[in-house]
């Protein structure tokens, strides 16, 4: 599996998920995130600001993009024939690439292409996580805490796209309660 994107609020928990159910992951990330990726469990790094994996000819059996970053039919290059691609998030423009022409796309050869939608929680799911939050398998990163008077400011941080990790806001309670 690889995901673009890794050392994100998304990258970061995906890494460790999928390293939990077993899979032999691939981490794309910057210079600066590359030792981070490490310690969080996968199992290869792409510097992204060195390589470009969708040309260096390997090709994996899901790829996660947190992210559009690449044009769809380069993500569809790097997929392994009975491949899977996901997009999580991006722009406009990427999100438009992954909803309408990811379908349409799938429907050559045998390769899976798409956007996740939005995630739902349900039950079931959090049971899973937290037995792994428990089980220690997986570990939030967290990259800045903001007070809740700051959050314009955190959303601003978030905006810029480099998070390490998850960027949290602390209620803190008031003195004279
Ligand atoms: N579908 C859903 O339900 C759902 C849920 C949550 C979030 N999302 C969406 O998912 C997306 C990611 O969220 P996030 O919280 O993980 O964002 P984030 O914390 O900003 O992480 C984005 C990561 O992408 C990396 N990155 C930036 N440019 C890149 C490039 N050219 N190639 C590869 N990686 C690159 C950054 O790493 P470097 O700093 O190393 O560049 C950063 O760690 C957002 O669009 C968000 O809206 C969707």
């Amino acid at each position: 599996m690889l995901i673009n994107g890794a050392s994100g609020g998304v990258g970061t928990f995906a890494v460790q998920i999928a390293k939990s159910f077993g899979a032999e992951v691939t981490a794309v990330c910057s210079t600066r995130n590359v030792d981070m990726a490490r310690s969080i469990g996968t199992d290869h790094v792409i510097d992204y600001t060195q390589e470009d994996f969708t040309r260096n000819g390997q090709r994996y059996d899901l790829i996660l993009a947190v992210n559009g970053y690449h044009p769809i039919l380069a993500y569809r290059r790097a997929l392994s024939p009975m491949g899977m691609y996901v997009l999580a998030g991006g722009s406009m423009a990427q999100i438009f690439q992954g909803m309408p022409l990811g379908p349409l796309v799938s429907r050559i050869g045998s390769k899976k292409m798409g956007f996740m939608g939005i995630a739902t929680t349900n039950q079931k799911d959090l049971v899973v996580i937290k037995e792994l939050l428990e089980a220690g398998k997986v570990a939030p990163v967290i990259d800045r805490c903001y007070p809740l008077s700051e959050v314009a400011e955190a959303l601003r941080y978030l905006e810029e796209g480099h998070a390490k990790g998850k960027v949290v806001i602390t209620v803190e309670r008031s003195a004279d309660r």
